[in-house]
């Protein structure tokens, strides 16, 4: 076991910041704040699956926002700087207010609507669309491309990375009925055209997605260049 210093940007600034805890090998973040709420019950903070599936437990591990539950604590480090994630207000110590994320993922509509003209059918397995479904279908809504991006952070009229990341997903798909309105919503002010592809989102996201790629192809369609 090693002793590890860890220090978390509480709410209230009169509560402890700086707490040693022993853990062993291998420890995720999560683990740690589970050993430090039992000393300290009031520590609060957000987590569900474990699994890296969820996507509550997103916090700023040494400034990068991570998934806690599937962070390793590198043992024999000077210590371990936990706070909320930025750009969302605090609700208490690391669990934040993901309202402003919400809006702009729910602004996207981003649940599937079928053709009418269409019949019913599953995407054959070498559909060509399914190349840019599937670089994008592992979202879980953890915010961590939010935070990472000023934009979205700083400003809450972008719609932000994994909004439009989804509804990226969705225009991609041939047999998404809402296609035209969709590329509309995210060609308005505070869209694609937002984007300044400093690519801190793909950097940030904890299931590999590449962000971006999908603001880059999203922009191409608006403008009506192709699929
Ligand atoms: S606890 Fe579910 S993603 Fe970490």
């Amino acid at each position: 076991m090693t002793a590890l210093a860890v220090e978390i940007e509480r709410s209230d600034s009169e509560a402890r910041r700086h707490f040693t805890v022993e853990v062993g090998e291998p420890t995720m973040v999560l683990d740690v704040l589970l050993a430090l709420q039992r000393t300290d019950a009031s520590l609060a903070f957000r987590y569900s699956c474990r699994v890296a599936m969820c996507g509550t437990c997103t916090i700023r591990v040494d400034g990068r926002p991570v998934l806690a539950c599937r962070t390793p604590v590198l043992l024999g480090a000077d210590g371990l700087l936990l706070e909320p994630l930025a750009g969302l207000p605090v609700v208490r110590d690391l669990i934040v207010d993901t309202t402003p994320f919400s809006t702009a993922w729910r602004s996207v509509e981003p649940w599937f609507t079928p053709r009418a003209d269409a019949e019913p059918r599953v995407l054959a397995a070498d559909d060509p669309s399914r190349e840019a479904i599937e670089s994008g279908l592992d979202c879980i809504s953890c915010g961590a491309c939010w935070t990472a991006c000023d934009l979205a952070g700083a400003e809450h009229r972008f719609l932000g990375p994994a909004a439009l990341n989804r509804a990226m997903t969705l225009a991609a798909d041939a047999r998404d009925g809402a296609r035209d309105r969709r590329l509309r919503l995210v060609s308005q002010e505070g869209g694609v055209t937002r984007c300044h592809y400093i690519h801190g989102c793909s950097g940030a996201c904890p299931k590999g997605i590449d962000p971006a790629a999908s603001i880059r192809r999203l922009r191409r369609w608006s403008i009506g260049a192709g699929r």
